[in-house]
């Protein structure tokens, strides 16, 4: 595997092995088997697999934790060569923004981006669609692999790619969970061990009201209100819980037939995400 730090060398590198298909997963790293997930489909799928790693300070708040954000390089270098990436990509911030990031242009998709995760983080999606498509600029890939944990990013940048006409392939890769159900993820190595046994119910309480959902139930004020209340009585503050239509992510409607139901909820200081999409 070959890391490169700046937009030459690593143009210049992709440019020399120029022929092929380019498979592209763009990460924060702290790699764990979800991101792995798509490593491995790229590499399956494709002659060349190029994977980035950037914590991207324009997609975290003031009151996030960039700062805290765990940076595990030399774990996820081997993780990377086993998965069998071809290329790592890991630029400073001055190399994708310069000095001056006030002033750089940001790529907005304002109607996704506002309710649920967009609500609670304000920019949090413009941070994300910037560097994404600045990424894919700079890679210029074939194909694109994400994952369908973050099933709001995901559809931002699906809108994103539609709306500008970006010529690459996306792909949605389902979520990769423990055997209790937690979906992986960076955040979850902030929780205590006693947070972490709580952690699985949040993917039971969406899980009950997909079940629900499945059997017909449409009152989705009631399903949403009592997921909440269980939650809250388990010691999660609830961000929210929604049932929405799965590509505008709109409230569901009764004649909607494909739904998400989306989560966010604290654990201490620990915000956790899930979601579960259902046909019915
Ligand atoms: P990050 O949180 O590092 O996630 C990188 C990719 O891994 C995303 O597409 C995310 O959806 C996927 N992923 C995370 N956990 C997963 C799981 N349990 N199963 C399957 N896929 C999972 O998402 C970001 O970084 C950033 O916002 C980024 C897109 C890189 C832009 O900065």
């Amino acid at each position: 595997m070959q890391t490169f730090k700046t937009i030459e060398s690593l143009q210049s590198a992709l440019g020399d092995a120029a022929g092929g298909t380019l498979g592209f997963v763009p990460t924060m790293g702290n790699l764990h088997a979800g991101h792995l997930a798509l490593v491995a489909r790229a590499r399956a799928e494709h002659d060349l697999v190029v994977v980035s790693i950037f914590v991207n300070p324009l997609q975290f708040g003031a009151n996030e934790d960039l700062d805290a954000y765990p940076r595990t390089l030399d774990a996820d270098s081997s993780a990377l060569i086993d998965a069998g990436c071809d290329v790592l990509f890991m630029p400073c911030a001055e190399e994708l923004y310069g000095d001056n990031m006030k002033a750089s242009t940001l790529v907005r998709v304002p109607e996704l981006g506002t309710d649920y995760c967009g609500a609670s983080r304000p920019g949090h999606f413009d941070g994300v669609t910037t560097v994404v498509a600045k990424l894919f600029n700079i890679v210029q890939p074939d194909a694109a692999y994400f994952g369908l944990k973050d099933y709001q990013q995901f559809s931002i940048i699906r809108k994103m790619v539609s709306d500008l006409a970006m010529p690459v392939i996306l792909h949605g890769v389902d979520t990769v969970r423990e055997t209790s159900g937690l979906a992986l993820s960076s955040r979850n190595g902030y929780l205590t061990p006693e947070q972490k046994t709580l952690a699985p119910l949040l993917y039971q309480t969406i899980s009950s009201i997909g079940e629900a959902l499945a059997a017909g139930e449409q009152d989705f004020m009631r399903l949403t209100q009592t997921g909440k209340q269980r939650l809250q009585e388990a010691g999660f503050q609830p961000d929210y819980l929604a049932i929405a239509n799965a590509t505008s992510l709109r409230p569901a409607t009764k004649e909607d037939t494909h739904l998400v139901i989306l989560v966010a909820a604290f654990l201490g200081s620990t915000r956790l995400i899930d979601n579960l999409r259902i046909s019915v």
